[in-house]
């Protein structure tokens, strides 16, 4: 009988996740039932929205629930079907868990990817996936970019604003990212192309955000694609210009607070600009995918759009930096992870966990919840 190791969710997190937070099982694998798929999953991502669905809160997806593997975006390979759909040895980009195998009903979000297409599977996870596609649609598609515009994009190294950047380029605009480190800020900007970022880090609340945003953007935004919340939303409305526009993504500035945040103090910006302020959910374009990642994976090919090395200390990233994928040498298991993250050095940033931080987790933290949970055997 072969073992499936998962990570489930044994309690929900107060606040940021820790080990007591998660179980580590070894279950006997079943058969899949008639018209389900067995995957043996190969690459999965880790992203910010799984610890939203920690949460006991009715959101787009319904929250994960105790006793249930974590779930996260995976492309693995079918291994057994009972569905007319699939085939056995098909690769599959789906919506499952932190296990090694994962039995689904092959319907909604489970779907055959062409491995031929692009170098690498994880590939479909990252900027032919839900991660790439988000950027795709949430700039082109809400932003609506017209060439010469000034586009600025928060989490600007993360996994989502790296691609920003690269597509506002593509666009004809000039394309200024935020992010946390200086050498973050030197990762887009020398090799993604982005024209100007800043590291809020060195910012002390909203009027140094602002007035770092005014040096970068000397004609204004119009348009700031909205990854984080807080200061930086409050921020980015006093450098907007007339008529411009705000994507929101996301608000990851907020994922691991306890207690209601207060608004931004300037909405009257949105009126005095004629802004327009637009929420943007990835799964809105499932049926639109197939395009998306045609015209990603041509930037891909044409060498326009980059997904190789990470910045130095980018923990989400490397060895293919815009998707935080976990790529444990065709298996996801604790022992493999802990080596990988070793080698990924100490100060990288994954915003999943642990203990004690600024709503983001370092290699380090995250090594320590690894080993707490013990490494198979
Ligand atoms: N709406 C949708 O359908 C959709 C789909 C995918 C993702 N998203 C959202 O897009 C955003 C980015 O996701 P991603 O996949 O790119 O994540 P990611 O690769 O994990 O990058 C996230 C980055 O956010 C930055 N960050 C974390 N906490 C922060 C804070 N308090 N203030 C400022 N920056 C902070 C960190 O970089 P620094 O070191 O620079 O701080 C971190 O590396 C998230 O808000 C996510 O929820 C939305």
């Amino acid at each position: 009988m072969t073992t499936n190791r998962r990570i489930l969710l044994k309690s929900r997190p107060e606040g940021l996740p820790g080990p007591q937070n998660f179980e580590h099982v070894e279950e006997d694998l079943q058969d899949p039932p008639a018209d389900h798929i067995l995957v043996r999953n190969i690459f999965l991502s880790l992203d910010p929205a799984i610890r939203s669905w920690m949460d006991d809160v009715e959101s787009y997806f319904p929250p994960i629930g105790i006793g249930e593997p974590i779930r996260s975006t995976t492309v693995g390979q079918v291994v057994k079907s009972n569905h007319p759909d699939f085939k056995e040895g098909q690769y599959v980009l789906g919506l499952n868990g932190w296990e090694e195998y994962s039995i689904t009903p092959g319907a909604g979000f489970t779907n055959v990817i062409d491995e031929t297409i692009v170098p690498s599977i994880s590939n479909y996870l990252s900027v032919l996936g839900a991660v790439g596609l988000t950027s795709y649609f949430g700039l082109l598609d809400v932003g609506k970019p017209k060439e010469g515009e000034t586009v600025l994009v928060s989490a600007a190294a993360g996994a989502v604003g790296s691609l920003v950047g690269q597509i506002a380029k593509i666009k004809g605009c000039r394309a200024v990212g935020i992010a946390g480190s200086q050498e973050k800020c030197d990762w887009i900007t020398g090799e993604l192309g982005f024209d100007a970022a800043f590291n809020y880090k060195e910012c002390n609340g909203v009027a140094e955000l602002s007035a770092k945003m005014k040096e970068t953007c000397p004609d204004g935004v119009d348009i700031y694609f909205e990854n984080v919340g807080g200061d930086m939303l409050e921020a980015a409305l006093d450098n907007m210009n007339e008529f411009g526009r705000i994507p929101v993504c996301g608000l990851i500035s907020i994922y691991n607070e306890t207690e209601p945040q207060p608004g931004p103090t300037n909405l009257w910006q949105l009126v005095i600009n004629s802004l327009r302020v637009e929420g943007l959910l990835i799964k809105n374009y499932l049926d639109r995918f197939p395009e998306g990642a045609l015209q990603m994976a041509t930037w891909l090919g044409e060498g326009i759009v980059c997904v190789g090395d990470g910045p130095p200390d980018s923990a989400c990233l490397p060895p293919c930096p815009a998707d935080c994928s976990i790529v444990p040498d065709g298996q996801v298991n604790v022992t493999d992870l802990l080596a990988l993250l070793a080698g990924w050095g100490s100060t990288g940033s994954c915003d999943m966990a642990p203990p004690g931080g600024d709503g983001t987790i370092n290699v380090t933290d995250l090594l320590a919840l690894l080993a707490a949970w013990g490494p198979c055997p």
